[in-house]
């Protein structure tokens, strides 16, 4: 083992330091350098159980503290921001490196960004993203090389400096959860949920140019974006209250445009109330009104329950007639930049693929660069976890999720929780600065908590006792009154003075 401090370059010290983090987390690591810009690394792969405390204990604001930014001077230039609070913004402007600078350096200003991100992690409550991985610290080495995956995963490119094989690897591992043999599927890693209904719906339409879209009203804003971008016949079908779509609605728009073939959004995990809805329904729905295979497409947005549904029960599979799903890599699983997974049949995919002489390649993507990072980061993640892994977490989401629920309940706060989901729906909380300390997404008068797999029962406390505390200021006085959402979450959910139910339990 050599003296790292000395000889090694500044990129390195930050990754043995990293690497010397996760010595707690790590049975054993081994580090031998080798020439001061080679090393050959021994690691005990199994990780000691993290918690998201244990996890935080090694963030990039304990990094930044020590190494990775020596030249801060923390005290002198240290702007205060409280945890608790929204984050400021920091009114920044690019620096000229020649100019003298009054304000604070940049490795400051990075310490500072990166202690408040640090702090709001615990008050990120209302969006669906899994922040709790440790994989950026193996994986940070990486960020030294651009790896660009452009066109088609399975053709080889002429340059090196890409993760297509990585990329592959993942999506057998989707096409096999998702039912669907190896030499019958193409897909690719996405930048994100929205690039992988812009595809399905792509898929869609080429297939049946001359299809209308049926997509519900509690539909991602993507679906939409899509029929606008694709210039498409669109049929917006009617939400139940629960938030899945009302199948009588589907059945008189289906029957109305009969004459025009169909492709259907279907939503697995609606984005606010986390409604799935019913694949099987549908597909019965389609054959009743005459519908045959070749006259649909079905694109599935399993945004966030992709990867949960099929530890439940596997209502996404291809042995039936559905023409894509996509996921977000993002949410339930969790990944530093935004990604997503888009699985097809490979009979279909012909339709979208074009020769590009330029990258040596053929290409059926939405984008033309795409983040060679993002399939390693699946990758390690799958791995890491595995089908046991991933099986826990949803266990643990879905429990906690009914642990909040019922809390709720039991303090007579409207609420609304879906089966197999996440999502608790819940009156809007009147002060918009809670809302944005919490960092909840409302919409109407409701708000929602997406109890992802790194939200612990202590942060869901800390948020109950705040709420119940809020409310007593917000309804003292008796002439404001928590708001009625019997309409948007159902009657029997609804708290509200008028359909008030005695929740508190005797
Ligand atoms: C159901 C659904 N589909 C699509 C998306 C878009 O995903 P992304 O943000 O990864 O583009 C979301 C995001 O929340 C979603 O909830």
């Amino acid at each position: 083992m050599q003296d790292i401090s000395t000889k090694c370059t500044q990129q390195y010290k930050y990754f043995c330091f990293i690497l010397s983090k996760q010595k707690t987390y790590y049975k054993n690591i081994n580090l031998n350098f080798t020439r001061m810009d080679s090393f050959s690394l021994e690691m005990d792969f199994e990780p000691s159980p993290m918690t998201p405390r244990s996890l935080a204990a090694m963030t990039p604001r304990s990094l930044a503290r020590r190494r990775l930014f020596p030249n801060v001077d923390n005290k002198k230039q240290k702007v205060e921001q409280s945890g608790a609070g929204p984050r400021k913004n920091l009114q920044l402007e690019v620096m000229e490196p020649a100019l003298n600078n009054d304000g604070p350096s940049l490795d400051t200003i990075l310490v500072n960004y990166l202690d408040t991100l640090t702090q709001r992690v615990n008050y990120h409550l209302g969006y669906p993203v899994n922040i709790y991985y440790d994989h950026y610290a193996s994986l940070a080495p990486l960020l030294q090389f651009h790896l660009n995956n452009c066109g088609d995963p399975f053709l080889q490119n002429t340059v090196d400096f890409h993760s297509k094989d990585f990329e592959v690897a993942v999506l057998d591992w989707f096409a096999k959860l998702w039912e669907i043999e190896k030499d019958q599927y193409w897909g690719y890693v996405t930048n994100g949920g929205t690039e992988g209904n812009l595809h399905g719906i792509l898929l869609g339409r080429e297939l049946l140019p001359d299809g209308i879209l049926y997509a519900s009203k509690d539909s991602h804003y993507s679906v939409f974006k899509a029929a606008r971008m694709y210039r498409m016949d669109s049929e917006t079908i009617n939400t139940s209250v629960n938030g899945e779509m009302d199948y009588s609605d589907l059945r008189a728009k289906l029957i109305q445009n009969k004459d025009k073939p169909a492709i259907i959004n279907v939503t697995i995990g609606t984005t606010f109330k986390g409604a799935i809805d019913d694949v099987d329904t549908i597909l019965e729905i389609l054959k009743e009104c005459g519908y045959s295979q070749d006259r649909f497409y079905i694109h599935c947005d399993a945004a966030l329950c992709g990867l949960m549904t099929p530890f439940i029960n596997n209502m996404i599979s291809f042995k039936k007639p559905i023409g894509s799903v996509t996921i977000s890599g993002h949410k339930f699983l969790g990944c530093p930049m935004p990604c997503g997974v888009q699985i097809t049949r490979k009979s279909y995919i012909n339709n979208l693929s074009t020769n590009v002489e330029y990258i040596a390649s053929v290409d059926a993507t939405i984008s033309g660069s795409r983040n060679g990072l993002t399939p390693i980061f699946l990758w390690y993640s799958l791995s890491a976890k595995g089908q046991i892994g991933l099986q826990k977490d949803v266990k643990r989401c879905l429990d906690n999720a009914k642990y909040l629920k019922d809390r709720l309940q039991k303090a007579g706060i409207s609420v609304m929780l879906n089966e197999l989901s996440i999502i608790v729906v819940l009156e809007r909380p009147r002060d918009h600065e809670f809302v944005r300390r919490w960092q909840l997404s409302c919409v109407k008068d409701m708000a929602h908590v997406i109890v992802m797999p790194g939200i612990t029962r202590e942060m869901l406390d800390n948020f109950m006792s705040e709420l119940v505390q809020q409310r007593k200021v917000w309804y003292q006085n008796g002439k404001t009154y928590p708001p009625c959402v019997g309409e948007d979450i159902g009657a029997q959910n609804c708290a509200c003075s008028y359909h008030k139910i005695d929740y508190i339990t005797p």
